[in-house]
C-alpha cells in the first residue's frame, strides 16, 4: 500500500464512538471533526441545508458519521426529529458524498431486527424494527445504499464508552446504594466498546479506500465484540470485579435478581436477540473481533482504579 493521506469529515465527534474516532482516525490523515454546536461549520444533522454546505466546503475523501438520534425511548414521541437525524440527514450525506466521489462511513444497529430467535443475525436477514429508532436507522441505511456505492455501514449493538456513563458504571453505583438489584436476563448480545468500533473503522477505511478503483469492500457489515451475555450476567461480572477491588468496602448490595424485560416497561420495545454474526467483516477485512469480556474488563479496571483514587 502506498502512503495516502485522507481528508476525513467526522460528524458527532463527542458521542461515545465519535470520541474514540477522534483518536483512531488520526493516523489516516487530516480530520475535520464537528458536533452539533461547532461554531464555524454546521455539524447539526437536523439542519439539512447546513449539513450539505459543510460537505461542499470541506470536500472530504471520507465522511464518518458517528452522530445519531440515540434516545431510543424518546424517539417514540419525537419520530420526526429522529427520522430527520437518523435518515434524512444520512441521505443528504450520501448524496453529497456521491457528488464528490467520497466514501460515507456510517453506523447502524441490531434494532433494525425484531429480536426473534437465538441465532446471531446476518447481513442477509430481513429487518423488521420494533421501534421508531430502529425504523429510522433502517431508513438511513437504505438511503445510503440507494445513493452512494462507496459506503461502509457498520451495524453494531450494546455500545459502551469508557468516557461518561455506561451500564456497568450504573450497576456499580447502584451496588453502592441498594441491597437488592433486579436486572433483565432475557435480552442477549455482546457489549461492544466504542474503542473497538473506532479501531475497526480506521482499519476498514484504510483497506476499503485503498483496495481498488471499484469499491470492492464497500457494503453493510455487522460489527460487535465476540461472545454473548445478557444484562443480568453482565451486571454480575461488573459487581464481582468490584468486590475484588478497593471499592468492595463501599458495596452494600446483597442480592442481584434476574427479571424479564416485562419487569421494566419502556415506551420503545426492545429486541430479545441482539446477537450479530460478524463473520462477513472478519473475513473481508482480515480482522479479529475479541471476546466482549476483554473490553469490558479493561474498561472496568480503569473505572475501578479511578474509583479508588483518594
Ligand atoms: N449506543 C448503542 O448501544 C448503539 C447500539 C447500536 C448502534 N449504535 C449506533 O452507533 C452510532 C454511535 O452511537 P453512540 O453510542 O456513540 O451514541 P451517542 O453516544 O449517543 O452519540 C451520538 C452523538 O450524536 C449526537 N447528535 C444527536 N443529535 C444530533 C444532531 N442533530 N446533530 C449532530 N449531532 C447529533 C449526540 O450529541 P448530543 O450529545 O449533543 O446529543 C452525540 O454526540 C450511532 O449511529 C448509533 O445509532 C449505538
Amino acid at each position: 500500500m502506498g502512503a495516502v493521506t485522507l481528508k476525513i469529515l467526522l460528524l458527532g465527534k463527542n458521542g461515545q464512538v465519535g470520541w474514540e474516532l477522534q483518536r483512531s482516525l488520526g493516523v489516516l490523515g487530516e480530520r475535520v471533526a464537528l458536533d452539533r454546536h461547532s461554531p464555524d461549520l454546521c455539524g447539526d444533522l437536523a439542519n439539512l441545508p447546513g449539513l450539505a454546505q459543510t460537505v461542499r466546503a470541506v470536500r472530504p475523501d471520507v465522511i464518518v458519521n458517528a452522530a445519531a438520534y440515540t434516545a431510543v425511548d424518546k424517539a417514540e414521541s419525537e419520530p420526526m426529529l429522529a427520522r430527520t437525524v437518523n435518515a434524512l440527514a444520512v441521505g443528504v450525506l450520501a448524496q453529497e458524498a456521491q457528488a464528490l466521489g467520497a466514501w460515507l462511513v456510517h453506523y447502524s444497529t441490531d434494532y433494525v431486527f425484531d429480536g426473534s430467535g437465538t441465532r446471531p443475525w446476518r447481513e442477509t436477514d430481513a429487518p423488521a424494527p420494533l421501534n421508531v429508532y430502529g425504523q429510522t436507522k433502517l431508513e438511513g441505511e437504505r438511503l445510503i445504499q440507494a445513493t452512494n456505492p462507496r459506503h461502509l455501514i457498520f451495524r453494531t449493538s450494546w455500545v459502551y464508552g469508557a468516557r461518561g456513563g455506561n451500564f456497568a458504571k450504573t450497576m456499580l453505583r447502584l451496588a453502592q446504594e441498594r441491597e437488592r438489584l433486579t436486572v433483565i436476563d432475557d435480552q442477549f448480545g455482546a457489549p461492544t466498546g466504542a474503542e473497538l468500533l473506532a479501531d475497526v473503522t480506521a482499519h476498514a477505511i484504510r483497506q476499503a479506500v485503498q483496495a481498488t478503483n471499484a469499491p470492492a469492500l464497500a457494503g453493510l457489515y455487522h460489527v460487535a465484540a465476540g461472545g454473548e451475555t445478557n444484562w443480568f450476567s453482565y451486571s454480575k461480572m461488573a459487581i464481582a470485579l468490584a468486590k475484588q477491588s478497593k471499592l468492595a468496602t463501599k458495596l452494600v448490595v446483597k442480592t442481584v435478581d434476574a427479571v424479564p424485560t416485562s419487569a421494566f416497561p419502556t415506551p420503545a420495545r426492545r429486541p430479545h436477540n441482539s446477537r450479530l454474526d460478524t463473520a462477513k467483516l472478519q473475513a473481508a477485512m482480515g480482522l479479529t473481533l475479541p471476546d466482549w469480556t476483554q473490553g469490558v474488563e479493561r474498561m472496568l479496571a480503569e473505572t475501578l482504579q479511578d474509583a479508588q483514587a483518594p
